[in-house]
């Protein structure tokens, strides 16, 4: 059996977490979860079935209608979650989508939730999740975290970027507000705020290129590899 480990990638939003995470899954033939699309995905049902989520009841009942899962789109040769079997790649990314998910993926019932299965998809190693807290709270005992963070006027560039191919109405204004305000309440939630793991390694890729940063990932990776022992 080949060594496997578990690498986690966390920052601040649309610091590149996922290009790296997919890039260096397919590099190492590892499986990538986007941790966030979990969240995300959850926010889209609450939002489509009406649930008040600030009330406990109709966060434990909805939860139990939900059902997540990953499926790999050949065409695009990207990982697509699934939410009750239902492709909702597309949906989750609109900025409705964006402007609540904070809040719902700071209630602790979500959390756990979505916790227990990111746990389960890492039981075989071979893992590459991005998030904000796959370092210290779903993988503590991962093998190489990164902790990632880019300049912010470089972040709102790229996720305008992003927005406005989809929908030309979207202003700049309104992605940095989101951004800002996601990192915010990310960072001060009171279960598992986005924090750098003590052992992480920080990448800060506002001066770097894809290839570069990957490059240096694969250097972590087979630094990493070569301490563990055979099993
Ligand atoms: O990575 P993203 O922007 O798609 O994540 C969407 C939101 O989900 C983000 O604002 C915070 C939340 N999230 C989280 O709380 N924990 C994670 N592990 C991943 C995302």
């Amino acid at each position: 059996m080949p060594k496997k480990i578990i690498i986690t990638i966390d920052g601040f939003s649309s610091c590149g977490k996922s290009t790296l995470a997919r890039q260096l899954a397919r590099s190492l033939g590892y499986v990538y979860i986007d941790s966030g699309a979990m969240y995300r995905a959850i926010t889209l049902y609450f939002l489509r079935n009406h649930i008040d989520w600030s009330r406990e009841e109709q966060v434990k009942e909805a939860l139990c209608g939900i059902n997540l899962s990953f499926t790999f789109n050949e065409k695009s040769q990207q990982s697509e979650i699934l939410l009750n079997d239902e492709n909702v790649e597309y949906f989750i990314r609109d900025l409705i989508v964006a402007e609540q998910v904070s809040e719902v993926a700071a209630i602790g019932q979500v959390r756990e939730f979505a916790v227990r299965q990111q746990q389960l998809m890492g039981k075989q190693k071979g893992i590459v999740m991005d998030g904000r807290d796959i370092g210290t709270t779903v993988f503590p005992n991962a093998e190489l975290k990164i902790f990632m963070t880019a300049d912010i006027s470089l972040r709102v560039e790229r996720r305008f970027k992003e927005m406005y191919a989809k929908n030309p109405n979207v202003t700049i204004e309104e992605v940095k507000a989101n951004l800002e305000l996601r990192d915010y309440i990310d960072s001060n939630r009171e279960i598992s705020p986005l924090r750098r793991a003590s052992d992480a390694i920080l990448l800060d890729n506002s001066n770097l290129g894809i290839e570069e940063q990957l490059e240096f990932a694969i250097s972590l990776f087979e630094e990493r590899i070569t301490a563990v022992p055979a099993s």
